[in-house]
């Protein structure tokens, strides 16, 4: 069979964006209880789009409940398993916040987005409850809320198929983590500072030469080449929030599970300098979840 990656992962161009993170009423490892969750989520993606024009969704399982849901799903890639929370050695903590599915309802505007994301918990009610939610937006030109562009060092659209499906299952792999910021503290910092807590201008993302930036900068921590190649993965993370709480829900597509381990091990601190941005951003929870080739969930 044919297979190709839910089309939402690489629709860019979305100002409005919904997640929602589902439990299975009956547990992950039921096998029931899962398979009934993955043959709900075809229909619901349908009811999805109906209730809305123009709403791309995108919907992952956690590994166990992909494997427990038997054979004809074909097995989750392996070692993908859940988040555990990881800390660094001074104490600093990515907790985990993995639940059983993983929907995410982009669109035109947040009223289209509403519409998707409440056809998608219907057609779920009756084997999984809402766990967690998050709106989210595009802010300006791709920026992140501290005003920095998010997204400059994403490879190009055609090549991105290629770098994030999982060989043999034509999936993908999700990694989600919601941020929360501390702007007052970046911007208590002069802007030559705060382009060196990332490793790249403000105003236009241009790269820091390498003696200007730090090993703490975030792009010295991230950017890894293995064997003088880059490790790629799809970054589509989107800000959410207002004046008094607000951040990043990071969503990043990879088909190895290990290059984000890598990445995060090296934000905490685990092996080199802790991350810059930790000092003004922190995460509040974080889970891996499969994300299977459409064609596994509307036939
Ligand atoms: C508060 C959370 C975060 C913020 C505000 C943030 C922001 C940024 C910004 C502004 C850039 C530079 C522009 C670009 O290339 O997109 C960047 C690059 C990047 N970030 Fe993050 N990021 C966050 C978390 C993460 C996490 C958790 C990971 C990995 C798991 C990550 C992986 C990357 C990668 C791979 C790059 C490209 C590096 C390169 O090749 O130059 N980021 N991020």
């Amino acid at each position: 069979m044919t297979t190709s990656l839910q089309s939402g992962i690489l629709a860019f161009g979305t100002r409005a964006h919904h997640y929602l993170e589902f439990d299975l009423i009956d547990g992950a490892a039921n096998a029931d209880a899962s398979a009934a969750a993955i043959s709900a989520a075809g229909p619901g993606l349908t009811n999805a789009r109906a209730a809305t024009a123009g709403a791309s969704i995108v919907v992952g399982f956690r590994s166990s409940v992909w494997a427990s849901s038997g054979a004809t799903t074909g097995a989750p890639p392996a070692g993908l398993g859940d988040f555990e929370t990881l800390t660094g050695p001074d104490g600093f903590s990515m907790p985990s916040g993995q639940h059983d599915v993983w929907v995410w309802v982009s669109a035109a505007g947040p009223d289209d987005a509403l519409d998707a994301a409440r056809a998608v918990a219907a057609a779920l009610a009756p084997c999984a409850r809402l766990a967690a939610e998050q709106s989210a937006f595009a802010y300006h030109d791709s920026r992140d809320l501290s005003g920095f562009i998010d997204g400059t060092e994403n490879p190009p659209v055609v090549e991105s198929p290629g770098i994030i499906t999982v060989p043999d299952t034509g999936g993908t792999i999700v990694f989600v983590q919601r941020w929360v910021h501390d702007l007052a503290a970046l911007h208590a910092h002069p802007l030559h500072e705060q382009e060196r807590i990332i490793g790249r201008t403000k105003a236009d993302s241009v790269e820091l030469d390498d003696d200007a930036r730090p090993e703490s900068a975030h792009i010295s921590r991230v950017a890894i080449e293995d064997d003088g190649e880059e490790l790629e993965v799809v970054r589509r993370s989107t800000p959410f929030g207002g004046v008094a709480e607000n951040g990043l829900v990071f969503v990043a597509f990879t088909r190895d599970r290990d290059r984000i381990d890598r990445m995060l091990r090296r934000m905490v601190g685990l092996d080199g300098p802790r991350d810059a941005l930790t000092a003004w951003s922190t995460p509040t929870s974080a889970a891996y979840y499969y994300v299977p080739p459409a064609e596994a969930l509307i036939g």
